[in-house]
Formats: C-alpha cells, sequence, structure tokens
C-alpha cells in the first residue's frame, strides 16, 4: 500500500519506526517518550484552529499512576500480538503525544483533561453486555470475550473531525470476529456501541452545561462493522490501552472521523434499525451517522480538506491534504456506491 509519506521537518531522523516494536519494546517506549516531550511542547502552541476543544493550557503530569495495576490476563494477552498485519510507510505518532492528547469527554473538554483524570477509571473486571439481534445475548466477562482470538497489530490513521490526526499502532481483534462469536440473526442491520456510564468515575458525565447526552454511543452499519479494517482495541503502542485512549476496550474505525470510535464500551447491540448516535443527537446538522472523512464535505463550521499530522507547531503546522475514507478507499468505498456523500454525511 503506497500511502503519503508525513513531512519529517519537526521530528528527528531517528523517529521511531514500527519494526522498533518487534524487536525491543522497551527501547521502542523509552524512544517515543523521549520525541514525544519535544513534540508535546511544539504541539500546543498549533492547536487553536475552529472547532477544536480547549488546547492544552498547563503541563500535563508526566506520569500518572494508574489507580489499579494492569490486569494480568490482559496484559498477557495483548503482549502476544502479532505483529505488522497492518502497516504504512508513515511515521507514527509519538507514544507521548498519543497518550496526552486525548478526546474522551467524560473525563473533561480538553485535551489533557483525560491524561489527567482518567486513571482513577476501574478497568478490571469488565463485563459488557450484548443484546438485541443475536442467537447468543448476554453479559460477558471481557476476559471471555477476548480470550478465544488472537491480538493483532494495525497500524491506523487517526483523522479528528477538528482536522487533526494521528498515525497509531493499535492492537485488537477485528470487530467481526467479536460479533460472529455472538451469531447475529438475519435481521441484524446495524451496531450499537455504548461507553460506561458512571458519572462517579467519570466527572465529565456531571456536567450538564452544553455537554453532550450520556452515556456516549455510537453505531455502525452491519457491512462497516464486518469490514476487515474495523477493530476493537484493546492496545497501544505495544502495551494494553492507557484509560485516556478508551480502555479496556475501544472501538477503531480508520476510515471514519475519530468520534465513531468510541472509548470503554460496556454495551454492545445488534439492532433492526439505524442507532441514534451521541454527535448526530447533539448537532445533526454538524454531525453525521456515516462520519466518514471526506474532503469534499467540509464541516459547517470549517473547512476538511486538509488536517494538521500531529506534532506541528505553529511555525510549520504539518498541514496535510485530507484524502477520502482517509486514504482507505481501496478497502471501504464498495460499501458506499450509489450514496450521495453529501447527504449521508
Ligand atoms: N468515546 C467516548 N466515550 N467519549 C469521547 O469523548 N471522543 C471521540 C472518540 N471516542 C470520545 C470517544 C473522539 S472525538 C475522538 S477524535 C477519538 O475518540 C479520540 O481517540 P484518542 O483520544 O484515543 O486519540
Amino acid at each position: 500500500m503506497l500511502l503519503k509519506i508525513k513531512k519529517r521537518s519537526d521530528t528527528g531522523s531517528s523517529e521511531i519506526t514500527p519494526e522498533h516494536i518487534y524487536h525491543d519494546r522497551r527501547r521502542f517506549m523509552q524512544q517515543s517518550g523521549r520525541f514525544a516531550l519535544a513534540g508535546l511542547g511544539l504541539m500546543l502552541a498549533g492547536c487553536s484552529q475552529e472547532g477544536e476543544a480547549k488546547a492544552i493550557s498547563k503541563k500535563t503530569q508526566d506520569d500518572v499512576t494508574p489507580s489499579q495495576p494492569d490486569p494480568e490476563w490482559l496484559k498477557k494477552q495483548v503482549l502476544e500480538f502479532n505483529p505488522n498485519v497492518y502497516t504504512t510507510t508513515e511515521a507514527l505518532t509519538p507514544h507521548k503525544v498519543v497518550t496526552t492528547y486525548n478526546n474522551f469527554y467524560e473525563f473533561g473538554t480538553g485535551k489533557d483533561d483525560p491524561v489527567r483524570n482518567a486513571h482513577s477509571l476501574k478497568t478490571d473486571p469488565w463485563s459488557v453486555v450484548v443484546e438485541g439481534e443475536v442467537a447468543k445475548p448476554g453479559r460477558y466477562h471481557l476476559e471471555d470475550i477476548l480470550k478465544p482470538h488472537a491480538m493483532e497489530e494495525r497500524i491506523y490513521r487517526l483523522r479528528c473531525v477538528e482536522a487533526w490526526s494521528m498515525v497509531i499502532p493499535w492492537i485488537g481483534i477485528p470487530l467481526a470476529n467479536i460479533l460472529k462469536q455472538f451469531e447475529p440473526t438475519s435481521k441484524a442491520r446495524f451496531v450499537e456501541f455504548t461507553t460506561l456510564h458512571d458519572p462517579e468515575q467519570m466527572p465529565g458525565q456531571k456536567a450538564s452545561f452544553g455537554s453532550l447526552d450520556w452515556p456516549y454511543v455510537e453505531g455502525l452499519r452491519i457491512d462497516e462493522a464486518m469490514n476487515p479494517l474495523t477493530l476493537m482495541a484493546t492496545g497501544l503502542y505495544g502495551d494494553i490501552l492507557p484509560n485516556q485512549n478508551g480502555a479496556p476496550f475501544r472501538l477503531v474505525v480508520p476510515w471514519k472521523y475519530g468520534f465513531k470510535s468510541i472509548k470503554s464500551i460496556v454495551k454492545i447491540r445488534l439492532t433492526e434499525q439505524q442507532p441514534k448516535t451521541t454527535w448526530e443527537t447533539s448537532a445533526p446538522q454538524e454531525y453525521g451517522f456515516y462520519a466518514n472523512v471526506n474532503p469534499a464535505v467540509d464541516h459547517p463550521r470549517w473547512s476538511q480538506k486538509h488536517e494538521r499530522r500531529l506534532p506541528g507547531t505553529l511555525l510549520s503546522p504539518n498541514r496535510i491534504e485530507t484524502r477520502l475514507f482517509n486514504g482507505y478507499g481501496e478497502e471501504v468505498a464498495d460499501l458506499y456506491k450509489g450514496m450521495d456523500l453529501t447527504r449521508f454525511y
């Protein structure tokens, strides 16, 4: 696959490459940390674009200690990932940026709120309710959902609707493999996902003014859910997911705007009807159900023709052209044949 190479003007030529993950994970993590500090500092100045939530305004804590140890069973399974199942020639976004510049409104609307606040989320034990049009509904331990599957590393671009992007080495399991376990019926036309609703653990869910309707809900058409690119991630950068990135179990749909990639999922419902999703409900003129990355369909308040590949600086914002379906057209364009993408945005 030929993909656009990131401009390397503001990162050293020694920037980490995916190979390091396979050969020396520990060294890889240390390197990413070193570069990220510089990257984060530079990035702060450059993220005031319209449509973006509050920029990082204060120094982010370097090490926020999770309030519970990593679940050993999950760590063991994640660390046995098959590397390089899907990759790109583009430079990875440094680990530090991936884990400190986040959108997770349950923990605040600032980009650094999730890393400061999400460490207290209790992610083990974790159960997921599977319901609706499946032969095997029930409440399942996450462990039982994941156990039958091998973990894969997939390096994907993440394009936020706010017009910034990253390249992230996820670890996870194709959603199709997970759904097949529960035997969807012939009536299953959509899949709805729901994030944990627990205002005690997720302080952003207490906010009433200007916030979203909780819990956060997202959805896919069944053929989108079954597409081989669609991933349920449990890790990134060779380790289990940090809480701020949606631990312990999140969706990753690389050809759609990042808001479709719902975090910390506790319910999966297969339905005949198209689900009502959080952002679509909150501002239907701005956010559609499909949310396919599309440079030809602007957000009503800003252009979607370009994106800032993080990290960037004010002087060198690392601006690149946005591609239809985030560059994954070969894999997914057929899903939308004959559809008016300006109407079904
Ligand atoms: N999931 C939940 N539950 N809550 C959120 O606020 N934000 C979304 C998505 N998933 C969000 C969410 C948005 S807008 C983006 S861009 C991605 O998560 C960001 O993922 P990241 O923080 O791992 O980069």
